[in-house]
């Protein structure tokens, strides 16, 4: 009986501790490979500020034609279909099926996404 509870208990730890760093630092890294969460571009645009900015507005000089002439806001609704299809998302924003983005996609829709903007938004 003691040994089953045991059991129980290392695998509860186990299973919370990966949740919580598989959500938070597996997301954030993934974009570390081409942006800084300073102001500073790197492949892409720094993200500090990002959230309630204009899209193509940070001074980065390397954008796309899309980003460029942007005229959306990043909020949550156009980050969480950023983040989890930047391909497709530029398309609906732009309103142009041809429309194209320097940042492939990345994948990580729902729940994960929305750990990135909490992120985005605590930057400072
Ligand atoms: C492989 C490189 C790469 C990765 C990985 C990447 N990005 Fe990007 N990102 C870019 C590039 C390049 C641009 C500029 C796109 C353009 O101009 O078309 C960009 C643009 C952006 C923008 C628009 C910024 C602005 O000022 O308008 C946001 C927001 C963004 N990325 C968020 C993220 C987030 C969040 C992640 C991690 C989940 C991420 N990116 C991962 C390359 C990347």
């Amino acid at each position: 009986m003691k040994k089953v509870l045991m059991i129980a208990a290392t695998s509860a730890f186990l299973v919370s501790g990966f949740v919580a760093t598989e959500a938070v630092a597996g997301a954030e890294k993934k974009c570390k490979a081409c942006h800084n969460f300073s102001a500073k571009g790197k492949v892409g645009p720094g993200l500090l500020g990002v959230f309630g900015r204009k899209a193509g507005t940070s001074g980065f000089k390397k954008h796309s034609k899309a980003l460029k002439n942007a005229d959306w806001v990043w909020d949550e609704e156009h980050l969480r279909a950023w983040i989890c299809n930047s391909k497709k998302a530029v398309k609906e924003f732009t309103g142009n099926p041809k429309a194209k983005t320097k940042m492939p996609p990345q994948k990580l829709c729902g729940e994960k996404g929305d750990e990135v903007i909490a992120f985005l938004k605590n930057l400072k």
